[in-house]
């Protein structure tokens, strides 16, 4: 039994990944079945590009509301220029502050 679920996604033409939305979709029927209702969430967006993914985190979450899922407000999680930050290994690029 799940309690909570992360959504960390990218965008696509300022929405999410037609995979995501597919996701959420199966989970939600047969209607009255629901996997996803009540199901605690928070979402993280990230993109190589400065606005952060921040259209698919807001478009995500208009699917979260009919899906009745209760999803953090803040704090908001946007990721920007994410290529900066780890290599093509997959290791952190982040500077020590
Ligand atoms: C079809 C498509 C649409 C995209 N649209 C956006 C976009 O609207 N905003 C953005 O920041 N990045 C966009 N990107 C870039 C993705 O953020 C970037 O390719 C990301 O690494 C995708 O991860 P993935 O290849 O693991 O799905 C797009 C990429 C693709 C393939």
């Amino acid at each position: 039994m799940i309690d909570a679920v992360l959504f960390v996604t990218p965008e696509y033409n300022r929405s999410v990944p037609a995979v995501l939305k597919n996701a959420l979709d199966i989970g939600s029927r047969p209607y009255g079945q629901s996997v996803w209702d009540k199901k605690p969430a928070a979402i993280v967006t990230a993109s190589p590009g400065g606005i952060s993914g921040f259209g698919a985190n807001h478009h995500l979450r208009q699917s979260l509301v009919c899906l009745n899922i209760p999803t953090l407000q803040q704090p908001e999680a946007y990721i920007g220029h994410v290529n900066s930050l780890i290599d093509e290994n997959e290791k952190s690029q982040m500077k020590e502050l």
